[in-house]
């Protein structure tokens, strides 16, 4: 079983961002990558196209791409296998490469079954709808959740539940007793919703890419028990969380009753996530995936891409986990006072580091990144323009994956080096 091997092979290896104003104008062909960084009038991630060089200096740019991992591509391999897919008409059950991935993800997460929805987005929403029925059920949820913040209160909006949240602490986690008094008991009081869900984000996507830890997730999954509450798990990124912590995922997903994972992100497909659960659960969730309109037909061609991402994507991980960290340890390297980074809290493909100096802060840093400064060329013998987001409380988030290599770490490196070194004369000059 390749998952076998690959636990072996582990244990041996192993926007808040709102305008990005530079205080300079940006000159002829930086000004596609700094606008990159600035239009992000969708706020959260930037929408915008990767930025190209412009004409007469493609030779001497490299674009180091750090978003997010939501702008991979898929590679050849990949587009074979869709272009090759056998399809049929889902909606009725009769696609066989969706129900061959279905039943791989359901296999490899430990869950009766699984179902193919078009994003993470959808597959949190389905599960919610399914968890809390009644309207006026409630779902607790972590205050820096995706659900909570990037899903436009979905949950509210579409499906009538209300949330009530816990404070998300450092590392993704929560404190079990403020969860614990989160749960309400007056039920069927007519003055109070009714507790029906624990939402739990692993890895946490604001928190920097936290995984978190397994005795954690028993605790809740006995206090949910305990009190008859279900637990569902954005497992956007659960595979970098398995990989991380070199174990199957569905060791994680022991520990709760659903779980939805995208294979968009680190796994480089072109559309999708799982939703997995008990039998009874997905027929349910196969009801709400309609209603939503995220029912689909031939789309074993988006499957095809799927079932390659979970054979041959997961194990290579761990190299962006690796190329994370290695940049994580250049910025602590660089002993600047500019960049405030905890090499412990580096866990998988997100980096999250803090700018204490008002003098260069985030954003201004991401705009620099974004540039080819003056000089830039002639120090590191090109130009180099990196893709960051500034992020929440002074930090810079960036964000690994397959479209950046050990070298493309070494060139966003260089330049951090470069920006940092400029900010450094400037300042001499200052004084
Ligand atoms: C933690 C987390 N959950 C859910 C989602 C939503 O996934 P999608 O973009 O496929 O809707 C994201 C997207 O970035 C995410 O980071």
């Amino acid at each position: 079983m390749w998952w076998k091997s690959l636990s072996c092979r582990l244990l041996v290896r192993f926007l808040n961002h709102g305008v990005v104003a530079s205080s300079k104008p940006l000159p002829g062909r930086n000004a596609a990558a700094a606008a990159q960084v600035r239009s992000s009038a969708r706020g959260y991630y930037n929408t915008g196209r990767a930025a190209e060089p412009g004409p007469g200096s493609a030779a001497h740019v490299r674009v180091v791409d750090l978003r997010s991992d939501t702008v991979t591509k898929p590679g050849p391999a990949m587009r074979r296998a869709m272009a090759e897919a056998e399809v049929g008409d889902d909606v009725m059950g009769e696609d066989p490469t969706v129900n061959e991935l279905q039943k791989m993800t359901a296999d490899l997460f430990g869950m009766e079954a699984a179902l193919f929805v078009p994003s993470g987005t959808m597959g949190n929403l389905i599960a919610v709808m399914v968890h809390c029925r009644e309207r006026g059920d409630e779902m607790i949820v972590g205050d820096r959740c995706h659900i909570h913040i990037y899903e436009q209160g979905s949950s509210a909006q579409l499906a009538g539940v209300h949330s009530t949240t816990v404070t998300t602490l450092p590392d993704g986690t929560f404190d079990l007793d403020q969860l614990e008094s989160k749960i309400r008991h007056g039920y069927p009081d007519p003055h109070y919703p009714r507790s029906r869900l624990i939402c739990l984000e692993n890895t946490h996507n604001i928190q920097g890419g936290r995984v978190l830890p397994l005795p954690f997730l028993k605790e809740v999954r006995a206090l949910a028990d305990q009190h008859g509450l279900s637990v569902h798990m954005d497992g956007a990124r659960v595979m970098n969380a398995a990989v991380a912590q070199g174990v199957p995922p569905s060791t994680i997903l022991q520990h709760t009753h659903t779980v939805s994972a995208c294979l968009s992100k680190g796994l480089g497909t072109p559309v999708g996530s799982m939703l997995a659960g008990p039998k009874d659960f997905i027929a349910r969730a196969i009801r709400c995936r309609k209603a939503l309109g995220g029912g689909m037909r031939q789309s074993g061609i988006l499957a095809a891409a799927g079932k390659l991402a979970l054979q041959d994507m997961v194990e290579r991980l761990v190299e962006d986990h690796h190329n994370a960290k290695t940049f994580a340890q250049a910025l602590l390297d660089c002993q600047s006072p500019l960049f405030s980074v905890d090499m412990a809290a580096v866990e998988t493909n997100i980096l999250r580091f803090r700018l204490p100096d008002p003098r260069l802060g985030p954003h201004e840093f991401c705009a620099r990144m974004a540039q080819v400064g003056e000089g830039e060329e002639a120090a590191l013998g090109q130009g180099i323009q990196v893709l960051m987001f500034p992020y929440f409380e002074n930090s810079v988030r960036a964000v690994w994956h397959h479209g950046i290599s050990a070298e493309d770490t070494q060139l966003a490196i260089q330049k951090m080096q470069f920006v940092a070194s400029q900010h450094l004369k400037e300042k001499v000059r200052a004084q």
